[in-house]
């Protein structure tokens, strides 16, 4: 690093350690890789360091549903999460977990110090508890009847169906999404950031540290006035346990942010790099956070104010981005947009959705599209086409007629010297974030090298006599415009600027390095750097996205089953006589409808061969009637008829499951058939 060098340090948000990474995750790393990549290659000191958010509630109950520890859960996705990263080319300095002792460190020592300057209230509240399980509810495990509309299991905070916003206490019929229990009020102690104390530096601190889309955003919130932030919560709870006080936890919140603190910690103890030197309030170093515009409030409020009134720096930038879409719509699990890192990659290169993403990406807070044609039109078009293109049309005449030696002047210094213009230019756009202008610069260029050889015609002077000269000369002019642009999109496409170093036998792509242009150099064999986008490639992609999510949620099935019947205890003895009773039929269920005023039941004709039965079974959350008709099930034949409210009901179909979505009737097979008695 030289002397003047900037000391960066950037982040992307930590990614939940509940979930696989999608593509809509991928906007966001890919975009601080580029940035990262771009401050690297001007030869500034540049560390970016992430890690997995792996506290809260949504983390402990899906481990627990999976019949793992939270511990267990989080290792598990932190390895898969960094798969994906990897995969894409994501290159951190550091990966981290808020579960770590860094992280402890950091979250007691920021609480302690607002503890004791006085920014810590607390008060007594009154929350909804499930008293099955025992623990209070987040307002998204609270759910019932719309207040509004009046449809059914909708979310403690808004209803899908009318799009009202209201608090879990006006929901009719409130249930516990964990246990089903109806959730009562209960009275606990909290513990509150006093944001407000904030206000004054935060109105100044905000002007000139996040983007002018966001401050319009920032001053309704300061209009409507600073609120205190909870920031506590009451065992059981998956986090660390607040210095000095029993059964309270820090909200997931509290310290997620801190991971990015915990995170360059670890990185520092390894590196030998003084810590203090980029968190103290003097630090001249640069602290930049990439993140969505979904999380804004708490990067741009809670977190500078967090920072000031425990004695750290406070962010040189926080850079956020819009969300999104895939084909014009919101990622889709029926349509098969919703597309896992892991499912991409299965089929298409990390470069194509980094050139993609990189060609639409802009420095503010817009959604960006990824539309899978226009995605595979612009790649070849741009990538396959123009750039790759440039050094296969000069680079073969090189290695045959030349034995790889590349000229000892440029027949065209002019162009070049245009073409090495733009450095300052592309370089200003990627550091603003405008990669979009950026990636147009380039092509723009591009397509003037390509112009030039096309107008030079080398497969035409070669074969012509005596104008060897002239073809090592414009061979020569055309690999130096490809060493410039490849130099440009570098941190785009870092994989493809590596094998570009390998065949035009270079070090790398110092940022300033083309200022001297390639001359009685020898070059390597050209091997093709980039294959063309096929539509059979996207179409995979979205078949096995509806796939790969299926199984996922199998996954989770199964496990959900095992703990069940952990749950759930054996019950008391029967003798052979007693089983031998019991008369089960195979059955083919001829017709399957709903009960008009009945929540959970569906009818059901069941043939049993000799004979028809109706049947009430209540799996209407497991499966539409539809799904039905035609199946083999199991029935018990024997049973008493029995009256219920909307018909007699001749017997019983055997299904299996935890409840809700996850019943399964049983479905015999092997050559099964109506009438057939089990044993
Ligand atoms: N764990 C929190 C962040 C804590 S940071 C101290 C979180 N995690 S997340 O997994 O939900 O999201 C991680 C990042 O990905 C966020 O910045 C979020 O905005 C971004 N994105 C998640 N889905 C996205 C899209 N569909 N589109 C663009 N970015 C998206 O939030
Ligand atoms: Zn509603």
């Amino acid at each position: 690093m030289t002397a003047n060098s900037r000391k960066i340090l950037v982040t992307s948000a930590l990614p939940y350690a509940n979930g696989p990474i999608h593509l809509g995750h991928m906007v966001e790393y890919i975009q601080t890789d580029i940035w990262a990549r771009f401050q690297r290659q001007r030869g500034n000191d540049c560390i970016y360091v992430c890690a997995d958010d792996a506290h809260g509630t949504p983390i402990m109950l899906k481990a627990n549903q999976m019949g793992l520890t939270p511990e267990e859960l989080v290792s598990k996705v932190s390895i898969e999460h960094q798969r994906d990263f990897a995969g894409f080319m994501v290159n951190f300095d550091n990966y981290h977990s808020t579960h770590s002792e860094e992280n402890r460190h950091y979250a007691s020592l920021i609480y302690e110090r607002l503890r004791d300057a006085g920014h810590i209230a607390r008060r007594t509240i009154t929350q909804a508890y499930d008293p099955e399980k025992e623990m209070f509810l987040p307002d998204r495990f609270i759910k019932g009847d719309c207040p509004k509309c009046g449809a059914k299991d909708q979310y403690g905070d808004s209803c899908e169906a009318c799009g009202a916003t209201y608090s879990p206490t006006d929901l009719k019929n409130a249930y516990s999404a964990i246990s089903g229990a109806k959730p009562i009020e209960k009275e606990s102690e909290h513990f509150f950031f006093k944001l407000a104390d904030f206000e004054d530096f935060l109105k100044g601190w905000v002007a000139d540290h996040v983007q002018q889309q966001m401050i319009h955003k920032l001053q309704e919130w300061f209009d409507a006035g600073l609120q205190q932030w909870d920031i506590s919560r009451d065992a059981p709870y998956w986090g660390f346990q607040i210095p000095g006080e029993e059964g309270k936890y820090f909200y997931v919140w509290l310290d997620a942010p801190i991971g990015y603190m915990a995170s360059f910690r670890h990185w520092c103890e390894q590196n030998n790099v003084n810590f203090d030197d980029y968190w103290a309030p003097d630090s001249t170093t640069e602290l930049y956070h990439f993140i969505g515009k979904d999380i804004a409030y708490f990067h741009t409020l809670f977190w500078p104010a967090m920072l000031k009134g425990a004695g750290f720096r406070t962010p040189t930038g926080v850079f956020c981005h819009g969300f999104l879409t895939v084909n014009g719509q919101k990622m889709s699990k029926s349509r098969g947009t919703f597309i896992m890192a892991e499912t991409y990659l299965k089929h298409l290169r990390p470069e194509y959705l980094r050139y993609y993403f990189a060609a639409k990406l802009g420095s503010g807070i817009d959604d960006i599209d990824l539309s899978l044609e226009d995605f595979r039109l612009r790649v070849n078009a741009d990538l396959v086409n123009k750039v790759v293109n440039i050094a296969s049309r000069c680079a073969g005449f090189i290695s045959k007629k030349f034995d790889g030696q590349l000229d000892s002047q440029l027949a065209e210094p002019e162009l070049y010297q245009q073409a090495i213009a733009l450095s300052e230019t592309v370089a200003e756009a990627y550091e603003s974030r405008e990669y979009g202008r950026a990636m147009r610069e380039i092509m723009h260029l591009a397509d003037k090298a390509n112009q030039y050889i096309d107008t030079a015609e080398p497969w035409v002077l070669a074969k012509q006599e005596g104008k060897e000269a002239e073809v090592q000369a414009c061979c020569t002019m055309g690999i130096n415009l490809f060493r410039v642009i490849i130099s440009y999109l570098a941190p785009v496409l870092p994989a493809v600027a590596e094998q570009a170093a390998d065949f035009l036998n270079i070090e790398g792509f110092a940022w300033d390095a083309i200022k001297e242009p390639l001359l009685n150099h020898r070059i390597n064999k050209f091997k093709p750097l980039m294959q063309r986008v096929d539509p059979e490639m996207i179409e995979k992609v979205i078949e096995d996205s509806k796939q790969d999510l299926l199984e996922a949620q199998a996954v989770v099935s199964k496990a959900a089953v095992k703990t069940e019947l952990e749950k759930e205890p054996i019950a008391e003895t029967i003798n052979f006589d007693d089983f031998a009773k019991l008369d089960l039929r195979v059955v083919r269920i001829a017709k399957a409808e709903a009960v008009e005023g009945a929540d959970k039941l569906l009818r059901l004709t069941l043939d049993l061969g000799s004979e028809t039965r109706n049947v009430f079974a209540g799996i209407k959350s497991a499966y539409a009637p539809e799904q039905l008709e035609g199946k083999l099930t199991v029935m018990v034949a024997n049973l008493a008829p029995r009256k219920m409210k909307f018909g007699v009901s001749e017997g019983m179909v055997l299904a299996a499951g935890p409840g809700g979505k996850e019943i399964w009737i049983l479905e015999p097979n092997e050559g099964a058939q109506p009438g057939m008695r089990i044993r």
